[in-house]
């Protein structure tokens, strides 16, 4: 069962440089959070802050009611058994093989025997689709399979917590399909806390419970994924549509007479590509694999999906509730038939 994380009033610098202040947030006990943002804000600086490999300066993170900011190392030692992480760089050891470097954790911290730790790290293997690899180098492999390999480390602890940072990032387009089907699959078996840093926009519509958005300093928005899709914020419909016009510039912050004018001629049309999703589309979330149990909170979860697509309805009615709430199924749900296509047909519902 995963465990909260209540993050308040987060400060964090490097010399003068403030990377992001006054940061709160709660990521919900066995929920699944992705946090966006364009290059740069801090996101990963904002995931290697709540392992406490770095100190802020200001503000609290609480652990399951334990301030980790105030913990002694020794302490953190303890809190960080309780995380599973895949930094954005994958962190392989480069002379360890793939399988020695998935296998580490377990040797580090568990004193389960070899034939133990075998059976965990070729079944974590297998989920990856890295079984076949074991021998190889992490500087034999390609980029994906690295990531690949990290995730899979990741989760050879059982984590209760777990950090993906880009876990899609250099992962052709199917398997990110599947990568996202996996997380949804993993959190609905092991209950765990996840929070995802993805530049993926179509993964972060599809995948989490909630959303946040940092810019500019600051943490602009975090909620439940619906208020975030739907929201009419400019930094958040901006990023959501992966669009130029709006707030967010190349290097730096535009200035307001550009962005001014850049929205009022996306609200005439102009400047908005033919066909082109808007932030108020509200995709239908992705379901776990036929024969995954879903955890009690999602029957609450689509329910508040359905209100706010009420709710976003000009007219009041919305779509049916039954296209938003997760299909009960009763009738016997086939082995054979792969993630993919069953998270595919839901997400295209
Ligand atoms: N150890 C460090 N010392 C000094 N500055 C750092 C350190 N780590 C990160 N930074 C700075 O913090 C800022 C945020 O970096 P971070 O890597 O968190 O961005 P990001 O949002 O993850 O970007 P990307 O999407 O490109 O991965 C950058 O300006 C970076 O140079
Ligand atoms: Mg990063």
């Amino acid at each position: 069962m995963g465990v909260e994380i209540c993050v308040e009033g987060l400060t964090k610098s490097f010399g003068h440089q403030v990377i992001w202040q006054d940061v709160s947030l709660t990521l919900p006990a066995g929920e699944v959070s992705v946090m966006l943002g364009p290059s740069g804000t801090g996101k990963s600086v904002f995931l290697k802050t709540l392992v406490g490999l770095l100190k802020p300066e200001r503000g609290s993170i609480k652990i399951a009611g334990q301030d980790i900011t105030k913990l002694r190392e020794r302490d953190l030692y303890e809190v960080r058994k309780l995380f599973g992480v895949l930094f954005q760089d994958g962190a392989l050891f480069g002379s360890m093989s793939l399988y020695d470097n998935i296998a580490f954790p377990l040797r580090e911290h568990t004193r389960k025997p070899e034939s133990e730790v075998r059976r965990i790290v070729l079944e974590k293997m297998d989920m990856v689709g890295l079984i076949g690899a074991e021998d190889k180098l992490p500087g034999e492999i390609s980029g994906g399979m690295r990531k690949r390999a990290g995730l899979a480390r990741a989760l050879v602890l059982d984590p209760e917590i777990i950090l993906f940072d880009e876990p899609d990032s250099g992962l052709d387009p199917v398997r990110v399909a599947y990568l996202n089907q996996l997380i949804v699959d993993l959190n609905a078996q092991i209950d765990a806390t996840f929070l995802i840093v993805t530049h993926d926009i179509a993964s972060a519509r599809l995948v989490p419970d909630n959303i946040g958005l940092l810019f500019r300093r600051e943490l602009v928005m975090f909620g439940p994924r619906e208020d975030l899709l739907t929201s009419d914020e400019p930094v958040v419909r901006q990023f959501l549509n992966g669009r130029m016009q709006g707030p967010i510039g190349m290097a730096e912050e535009k200035d307001a007479a550009q962005v001014e004018q850049e929205l009022a001629d996306l609200g005439n049309g102009a400047g908005q590509n033919a066909g082109e999703e808007s932030t108020t589309a509200m995709t239908p979330r992705l379901l776990p694999s036929p024969g995954v149990t879903r955890p009690p909170r999602w029957q609450a979860i689509a329910e508040r999906e359905v209100e706010t697509r009420r709710k976003a309805e000009p007219h009041g009615e919305g779509e049916p509730p039954d296209q938003a709430e997760p299909p009960q199924k009763t009738e016997p749900q086939g082995e054979a038939e792969s993630p993919r296509k069953k998270g595919e047909e839901v997400a295209d519902a």
